[in-house]
């Protein structure tokens, strides 16, 4: 499996987790080839099987240099014709983005537009993107952001901690390219299971009924993304599923969601659930510096 990290970093956040991708590539047989993104960066991404692409959040966005990057790429391959309509995926190529951010206003919803304006780079590429990660990364000399922010003391990370989630994470996306090519070319979903079902996935019977019922309950339209997301959010809340109170929280997020909202939500639940259920999703949400 042809692969690329490309990055950018200016205080090492980013730099940080790339090594780890490296590492953790390295640990599956994969040896990456690693660019840190430049001006004369001249690069053909078709080349690779799977890209990684890194940057930290600067202004709710990609760093200066990943953006003019994106910019000169969209170009080139509008004018070699690699952009089409309705951006059908090409088999094989796969990618993943991951940004750093300090969080010091709005939490993870601040790096939310950085990894959607990346994910949409690729999807114009027409590569499946199989990831979109979010690292906390330290406010580097800047102590008030470092440990006054809506993420509270940041100092220190990314930490081990969440390089070794990086490591889970590269693990999961090279396992799923692999089953991919032994399933001959059905198609991977995106990155969807939580930590706690990932044995699931190792059964890869109960994996495709699993996927069919979510293929049925995306295809409902009745109610709309958010609406969706705040049921699952109180209904995994009162099952007690940690990981998938934390999942359904960040795609709420991603979708819009205020925090209030998220809050009404568990607060519809605790009317059946009651006061355990309270505690366990607020426990849930201060985890994620929600409230
Ligand atoms: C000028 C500047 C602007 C930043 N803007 C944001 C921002 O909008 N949102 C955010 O969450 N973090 C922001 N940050 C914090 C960085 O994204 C964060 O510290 C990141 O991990 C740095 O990565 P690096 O060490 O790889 O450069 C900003 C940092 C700087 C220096």
């Amino acid at each position: 499996m042809k692969t690329l990290i490309l990055y950018q970093s200016f205080t090492k956040n980013t730099e940080k987790v790339t090594y780890s991708i490296e590492d953790a590539l390295k640990n599956q047989g994969v040896i990456p080839e690693i660019k840190k993104v430049s001006k004369d960066l001249n690069i053909d991404l078709y080349d690779y099987d799977l890209v990684f692409l890194g940057t930290p959040v600067i202004e709710f966005l990609p760093c200066k240099p990943v953006l003019d990057f994106i910019h000169s790429q969209l170009m080139l391959h509008r004018k070699k014709g690699d952009i089409i309509p309705c951006s059908p995926k090409l088999p094989g190529k796969y990618a993943v983005s991951y940004v750093t951010y300090s969080g010091p206003h709005t939490g993870i919803r601040e790096a939310i537009p950085a990894n959607k304006y990346m994910e949409q780079f690729f999807e114009h590429l027409r590569f499946s993107v199989l990831g979109e990660w979010y690292i906390v990364g330290e406010f580097h000399k800047n102590e008030e952001l470092s440990t006054k922010g809506t993420l509270g003391n940041i100092k220190g990370r990314p930490n081990t901690k969440d390089l070794l989630e990086i490591q889970y994470k590269v693990r999961n996306i090279v396992n799923r390219i692999k089953d991919k090519d032994r399933d001959n070319g059905h198609d991977i979903e995106e990155e969807f299971i939580p930590g706690s079902l990932r044995f699931i996935m190792k059964n890869q019977d109960f994996l495709n009924k699993f996927k069919q019922v979510i293929e049925c309950q995306k295809n409902t339209n009745s109610l709309d993304k958010t609406t969706q997301e705040l049921i699952k959010i109180a209904l995994s809340a009162s099952y007690k599923c940690r990981d998938c109170l934390k999942y359904h929280i960040l795609e709420a997020l991603k979708n819009g969601v205020t925090d209030i909202e998220i809050q009404d939500a568990i607060f519809c639940g605790a009317i059946i659930g009651g006061p355990p259920f309270l505690s366990f999703a607020f426990d849930v949400l201060d985890e994620l510096r929600i409230i």
